[in-house]
């Protein structure tokens, strides 16, 4: 299942938020004008919902600009060095988003006429608006997820087509890390990449949420990310998810593949003037942000166990900063509704997302599974 969207079908206005809740929605961090007090909602739709923190707008505010589109923005520059570094490539592009920096990959592998392999609920294909297909003319080759989010080896290995006109020609394997908050093994990444050059395929990952899954995997975490990042020829990391920037993605690889990205980025309308003032988010993000997705991970425990044993609920034990649950019949879609009459916002009908972030504490937490617990137990 998709980072993004937790069952098919199910768009974020489902059970989403209007905009006097999205107002009353009142973070954690201090850093927000919002008046309204901070329990007002707890909003566990997507860890996108963060706001800049102060000392975050304080690194924005501060930062050195120049004009992006000639190459001339200090702090844009800066992160982009630093990012390329972090992640063991010689290159790297600040890129508006999740979708344009795996839109760019994607167009940057493949030509007119090819074709990636992709999981059937990654984000790179269900939930880009199709965007490789459109925009790039590049075909997407589905395959079906095991229980633990990868691609098994035998279904990449049969999906990759034979050199024979009837066929589009395979390019690309893309992998998501985490996928719907399920951290793949190193092992894995290792033997699908291998499989792909094996084949004379490229790699991408959609690390989207890269960093949550090196913290989980334990240890130092910029190590970890940057072993999670060495077997593709491309990944990207975005800073607008549990990071807590307010913009912005980042896409590594080669500098011959970073350059041909840099292209379409300009193609894509993703050129940006001073776009130093988001780059100093995103460093702040990498500089303060990343060892503490262990808070997200460890509430998401939290979260989990004070939903378990409730009849007619099912939960999947989190590996990162997503719980998902099961809804019986009986309760969905209310229970989704009653949550937000509650001021708890999740998406899904029957089965539910929750995603803790940066702007939601302990105390959030356990106002989510009391409202739970009231609902079920009515
Ligand atoms: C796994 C994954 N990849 C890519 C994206 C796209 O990111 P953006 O919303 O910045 O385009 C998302 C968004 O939620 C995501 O969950």
């Amino acid at each position: 299942m998709s980072d993004a969207y937790p069952a098919a079908g199910v768009r974020p206005g489902d059970v989403g938020m209007t905009t006097s809740d999205r107002r009353a929605s009142a973070p954690r961090n201090a850093a927000t004008p919002s008046s309204r007090p901070a329990e007002s909602v707890v909003d566990l739709r997507s860890d996108t919902v963060t706001r800049p923190t102060a000392a975050m707008r304080a690194a924005m505010a501060a930062a050195d600009v120049g004009d992006d589109v000639f190459g001339d923005d200090p702090s844009v520059n800066a992160l982009q060095e630093r990012i390329a570094a972090l992640l063991g490539k010689e290159a790297a592009l600040f890129v508006t988003s999740g979708t344009q920096g795996n839109l760019v990959a994607v167009m940057s592998h493949c030509a007119r006429g090819d074709e990636y392999l992709v999981g059937q609920s990654a984000h790179t294909y269900r939930y880009e608006a199709g965007g490789a297909a459109v925009l790039g003319s590049v075909q997407p080759q589905p395959i079906e997820h095991q229980a633990d989010g990868t691609l098994a080896l035998d279904a990449i290995a049969a999906a990759i087509k034979p050199d024979d006109s009837h066929f589009a020609c395979t390019r690309l394997l893309c992998l998501e890390n985490t996928l719907g908050g399920k951290v793949m093994s190193l092992r894995y990444l290792e033997d699908a990449t291998a499989l792909a050059r094996s084949r004379g395929l490229a790699t991408h990952l959609d690390g989207a949420r890269l960093f949550n899954a090196a913290v989980a995997l334990g240890g130092d975490p910029f190590e970890q990310a940057q072993a999670i990042a060495a077997p593709f020829d491309s990944v990207s990391v975005c800073f607008s998810k549990g990071l807590g920037a307010p913009v912005g993605s980042a896409l590594v690889g080669s500098r011959e593949l970073i350059g041909r990205a840099h292209r379409l980025r300009k193609m894509l309308g993703g050129g940006l003037r001073q776009a130093g003032i988001l780059a100093a988010a995103a460093s702040h993000a990498l500089d303060h942000h990343v060892a503490r997705l262990a808070d997200d991970h460890a509430l998401a425990a939290r979260l989990a166990e004070g939903l378990q044993g409730l009849d007619g609920l099912t939960v999947d034990p989190p590996q990162t900063n997503m719980v998902f649950v099961s809804v019986d019949s009986a309760y969905a879609p209310g229970l989704a509704l009653h949550l937000k009459e509650h001021g708890v916002l999740v998406t899904g009908l029957d089965r539910l997302r929750f995603v803790t972030h940066l702007d939601v504490d302990a105390a959030g937490i356990d106002r989510a599974i009391a409202a739970v617990r009231a609902a079920m137990t009515a």
